[in-house]
Parts: C-alpha cells; structure tokens; sequence
C-alpha cells in the first residue's frame, strides 16, 4: 500500500548537519512509528533508531567509556584499549580510539560475522577471536578469560570491561533526553538486555522525569541473564552467559525471552513494511513492543530502542539458505507469549513472558519488583 505523503519532502527538513569529528555524529538518532504488521491500524509504538548511529547503539557508551577513563587517569593518553565484545561495542570502541589516539584489541568468538571482523579491520582494530567456549561460562567467559591475558601482558593496557562499568550506564542519559524532546511522555520503554548498560541507563535518566515509566527487559532464550539455565545461543547482541553486574534488576517490571524464529520474523516483517530493520534484538524488540501495542490500553505511549541496523545480519537474519539450515523460517509467532510465574520454574524454547524480575545470583534482595497492574 503506498501512503500519500502528508507533506513536501523537505518542508520540515532539518538543518544539514556538518561536523568535523565523526564522534561529533552520534546520537540525536530518529524516531519512527511502527503499526501494522505488529499492531491493528491505530495502535503501534516509537522505535528509536539507534542504528542511525555511525556504528550502532555502543557508538554512546563507546565514547563515553574512554573519555570518562582517561579523565579519571584510569587509560593513559595513547594506551590500549581492550574489551569482550560481539561487535557492536566493537565498532564504538573502534571510533573512541580512532577519536582519543588509542590502539584497540576486541576480544570475541567464532560467532563475530565475517563482515564486522573485516569492519573492525578496516577501521584499525586488532579482532582476537577465541576458539573454544569456556565449559561454564560459555564463549563470553572464555573472552574474558582472554581479555584477562591480554591486561596481564600489555603494559597500561585498560579494559572499558562493558558489563561492570557504570559508565556505559550512564552513556545513555542522552539518549533519555533524545526522548523525552522528542515524545515528551512515555508510558513503556521496551529494551534488549546484553550487558544490561541501556535499559538500565535510559530507564534510570527518563524516571526522573517519568517516575511511573514501566520497563520491560527481552532476553534470548538460552540465556542466563533473567534465570533460565545456559543454552547455546544464535541470537547475538541480546542475552549472554555470564550474569552483567549493570543488569538493573530492580528497574524491570517484566521480561521476555525471544527464540531466533521469533525474531527473524519480526526483522522481515519490519523490513518489508517499514524499510527500517535490524538485526536479533530488534526483531526481538519489535515482537514484544507490538504485543504492548495490542495489548495495553489505547493511548498507551511506547518506545522501543533499536540497537543498531539490518547490515551485518544480511548472511544470517536475512538469508535464506542460513536460515532454512538453522529452521528459522515459516514460523509466525503466536499472538500471545507463554507466561511462567518465576524465572526459573521450567525452560523456555519459544516467545515467553514473566511478571518476577530478579537477580539469579540474588546480588541485591531489595531490588526484587513484582510487575505492577497493566
Ligand atoms: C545489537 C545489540 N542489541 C542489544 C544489545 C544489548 O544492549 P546492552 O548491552 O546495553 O544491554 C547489544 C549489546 O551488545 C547489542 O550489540
């Protein structure tokens, strides 16, 4: 269905943006509605295009992690920089280096697509994959271990270490500001959970304003994060196998986990019906920030956040002949998510909602919420 466009190109057109630094053209990303297929006409919710980004959502706490440890004195001018990551910090840590003068070691594992290690190459980054997964901790834990090597053996070497730093909390108290200029109100933030840095650093920044904003955490199945047992995982970005300190337990009111299907099929039908897609963890967004859209009463104002866009995902996400190897393709999602009463009472393998929020590790009792009415 083509629309009629409302009206002239351009007549509202911001001021072209002109910077002299790239690190100058991150953040103040877009925001775009999102109905149909995900939500009936009239209901939808605000995706906050955060691939819009020169790298993608980390390009924030990329930057703000290396100018906060160099003011601190903790990375010395001109010394390496080193950290575990799936790519999207990745490349914001490349654009930190390239922007504060550091050479950048990422640590990651055989799952980094072909196309973000030769991104990373080709903007000065040394890329270490790992070969094995840790037996416990999974592939993440073995990236650790070999972060760990690499401090051991390179004098000043400084990891930015994503899942414990409060400043990649705090990297997006921006991206809160971003908007409440642009939608004033919001009711329900709908956000994917890594290492746990933005759900925790959007929700903290917009309940000074928006004390009732309800948060709600999408997880991969197979990951440990919210409770469930390690499984080995194809979604990358979203969900891990370690337990992130920056996880802000306390500040969800709910979770879902997403299998892969789900969210390959939230990405296609958001590239076919909106142009603008992503990779596992907007899929995954989408499915759920849609199901809020139906769900909860008319009126209620939703945003979700795009970590990033469809690009690297292009030879898995969106090809065919991979997804059909791994049997991602032909499986609408239902209309309802499971529900279980407590993270932990059975495994999930598919779309699954849960009221209990906790720390599987029990880090901080007091944080433990109930989900409050809809
Ligand atoms: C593409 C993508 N989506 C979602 C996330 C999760 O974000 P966070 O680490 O802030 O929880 C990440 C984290 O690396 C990511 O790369």
């Amino acid at each position: 269905m083509h629309l009629p466009l409302l009206e002239p190109l351009g007549a509202h057109a911001p001021l072209p943006v002109i910077a002299r630094r790239p690190a100058q053209l991150v953040g103040n990303t877009p925001v775009l509605w999102i109905d149909e297929p995900f939500a009936p006409p009239g209901r939808g919710f605000y995706a906050k295009l955060e691939g819009a980004n020169l790298g993608g959502i980390k390009d924030r706490p990329g930057l703000h992690m290396v100018c906060a440890a160099r003011r601190r004195g903790d990375l010395a001018p001109g010394a390496p920089i080193v950290e575990s990551s799936s790519g999207t910090l990745g490349l914001g840590l490349a654009l930190a280096a390239l922007t504060y003068g550091h050479p950048v070691t990422v640590v990651t594992d055989p799952g980094m697509e072909p196309s973000v290690v030769r991104l990373l190459a080709a903007l000065g980054a040394r890329v270490d994959q790992v070969t094995a997964p840790h037996p416990e901790g999974g592939w993440q834990e073995a990236r650790r271990e070999r972060v760990a090597e690499w401090l051991t053996r390179t004098p000043g070497a400084y990891c930015t270490d994503q899942y414990r730093n409060p400043d990649n909390v705090a990297a997006y108290r921006p991206l809160a500001a971003e908007l409440l200029a642009q939608l004033g109100r919001i009711d329900v933030l709908v956000a994917a959970v890594g290492t746990g840095g933005h759900s925790a650093g959007v929700t903290a920044a917009l309940r000074a304003s928006l004390p009732e904003l309800r948060l709600i955490g999408v997880d991969s199945v197979g990951s440990t994060i919210f409770g469930q047992p390690a499984a080995p995982r194809l979604m990358r970005g979203l969900g891990s196998s370690i337990h992130p300190e920056n996880v802000d337990y306390g500040a969800f009111a709910e979770v879902h986990w997403v299998a892969p299907a789900e969210a390959v099929w939230a990405c296609r039908r958001l590239a076919r019906r909106h142009y603008a897609s992503g990779g596992w963890s907007v899929g995954a967004v989408a499915l759920v920030a849609g199901w809020v859209a139906r769900t909860f009463p008319v009126g209620t104002r939703i945003v979700a956040v795009f970590p990033d866009g469809p690009h690297r995902y292009l030879e898995t996400v969106y090809n065919d002949a991979w997804c059909r190897e791994h049997r991602l393709l032909g499986r609408q999602p239902s209309e309802e998510p499971d529900e279980i009463a407590e993270p932990g009472t059975s495994v999930v393998t598919r779309w699954t909602r849960c009221g209990q929020v906790r720390d599987p590790l029990g880090r901080d009792l007091a944080k433990v919420t109930k989900a409050g009415p809809r």
